[in-house]
């Protein structure tokens, strides 16, 4: 079948099977191009593994360091006559590169918050690799089911105390406009937690240590974000930014319960990926910023921030660089003074009839398209192509 783009608001219902494909070798291509990590864990786990930062917290331990990785997630494979997801065909090529080079790779598909999930995966690192000796835990996700009580929680993006109202861009139109968000209830913030906090993580690190597949010294890092102040209302002070707190606290328990130092958390810098594209107001900012970095020759993709995370953090035999509150700043390129000043200029001219010139709203949505597998160059759109593809996690 053809397949092409449908965007869908800010989501993109199609993805392209070989676009993926070269997608992903480009990322590989980037961490081979750069020197190999000094001393890269050996066994990864990576929770999330199949879009965005996961992705790329897959693709540098295994090609910038040999490591063998089990990746899970929740995608949709394809099936005859309708596309899969672009995670799926991402992970479909990751593990084709992987055995290309002979690295050992295994991917599980299906609910990481559920505990069935936790014991397979258990069950194929006891067999196949003993133990891991790091745990990335990269989930974005609308909802959780909690396994305990069996009660789905809905994660919203929604200011906290007050209504926000700040410019906005419809990325499907290129419009700027005014957005009212209203404040969120007690029960939003308490379901934001539950879906986008600690507590999943640290229920994997504990199912982890208690099968005894953890390496002696293993660690496990997850994801926060800061930003700027204009964006302070609707992610760091709202329902979000509260999940993040707990995360920062999960990673306090974790470090009492197994040591410190095992349980990181890195703030990374804000970049065009399928969950950071739902929420209002930042795909705005990311596209003033990238127009900023790329000028001042700093802009990093997924990919660049997780080699730097790693070559810098991680993997150099050395206890990583931490800020006040004990984590690791990989966004501290976005909040350069300068950088910031410049974005903030430009947020207060930007409109709709200049959004192309002020901003790389341009990059913003080749990058989008890139992450469904469109808009890579060497592949033929116009060719017929097999929607159905197989890894280790399925077909
Ligand atoms: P993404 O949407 O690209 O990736 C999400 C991953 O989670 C995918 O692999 C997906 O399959 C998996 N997933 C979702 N629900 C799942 C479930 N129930 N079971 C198994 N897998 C599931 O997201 P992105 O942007 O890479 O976010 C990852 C982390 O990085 C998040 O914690 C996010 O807050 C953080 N972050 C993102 C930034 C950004 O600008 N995109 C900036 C800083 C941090």
């Amino acid at each position: 079948m053809l397949i092409q783009p449908k965007i869908r608001g800010f989501i993109c219902t199609t993805a392209h099977p070989e676009g993926c494909a070269a997608h992903v070798q480009q990322q590989i291509d980037f961490v081979k191009s750069q020197p190999p990590l000094p001393y890269p864990p050996k066994n990864v786990l990576v929770i999330g593994a199949s879009t965005g930062y996961g992705l790329a917290s897959r693709i540098v331990p295994a090609f910038g360091g040999g490591a063998r990785t089990i990746g899970v997630f929740f995608e949709k494979p394809g099936v005859d006559k309708k596309s899969g997801s672009a995670g799926w065909y991402n992970s479909v090529a990751f593990e084709a590169a992987a055995a290309r080079e002979g690295l050992y790779a295994r991917s599980f598909n299906g609910d990481a918050f559920s505990t069935g999930m936790k014991e397979s995966v258990i069950e194929a690192i006891a067999q196949d690799l003993g133990t891991v000796d790091l745990v990335i835990y990269s989930l974005a996700s609308p909802r959780r089911t909690d396994p305990t009580d069996g009660q789905t929680y809905n994660s919203c993006l929604k200011p906290i105390g007050a209504s926000y109202t700040q410019k906005t861009l419809n990325t499907d139109k290129a419009e700027v406009y005014p957005i009212t968000i209203e404040p969120a209830s007690e029960e939003d913030i308490h379901h934001t937690v539950k879906v986008m906090g600690g507590e999943d993580w640290e229920l994997w690190m504990d199912a982890l240590a208690a099968a005894g597949v953890l390496a002696p010294g293993a660690r496990t890092i997850a994801y926060s974000y800061i930003g700027p102040e204009l964006t302070f209302p609707i992610y760091t002070n709202g329902t979000i930014g509260r999940a993040k707190e707990h995360l920062e606290q999960s990673a306090a328990r974790l470090n009492e319960r197994f040591g410190s130092g095992t349980a990181l958390v890195s703030v990374n810098k804000a970049l065009v990926t399928q969950a950071s594209s739902a929420i209002p107001v930042v795909p705005l900012y990311i596209s003033l910023l990238y127009k900023e970095m790329k000028r001042q020759g700093l802009h990093e993709g997924c990919i660049e921030q997780i080699q730097r995370l790693f070559a810098t953090q991680l993997a150099t035999g050395n206890a990583p660089q931490l800020d006040a509150k004990g984590r690791v700043r990989i966004d501290d390129w976005e909040m350069r003074p300068e950088i910031q000043a410049a974005v903030e200029k430009a947020w207060n001219q930007v409109t709709t009839e200049n959004l192309r010139q002020i901003s790389d709203f341009d990059g913003y949505q080749s990058e989008f398209l890139k992450l469904f597998g469109f808009g890579l160059t060497g592949v033929d759109y116009d060719a017929e192509t097999d929607p159905v593809r197989a890894c280790s996690a399925g077909a």
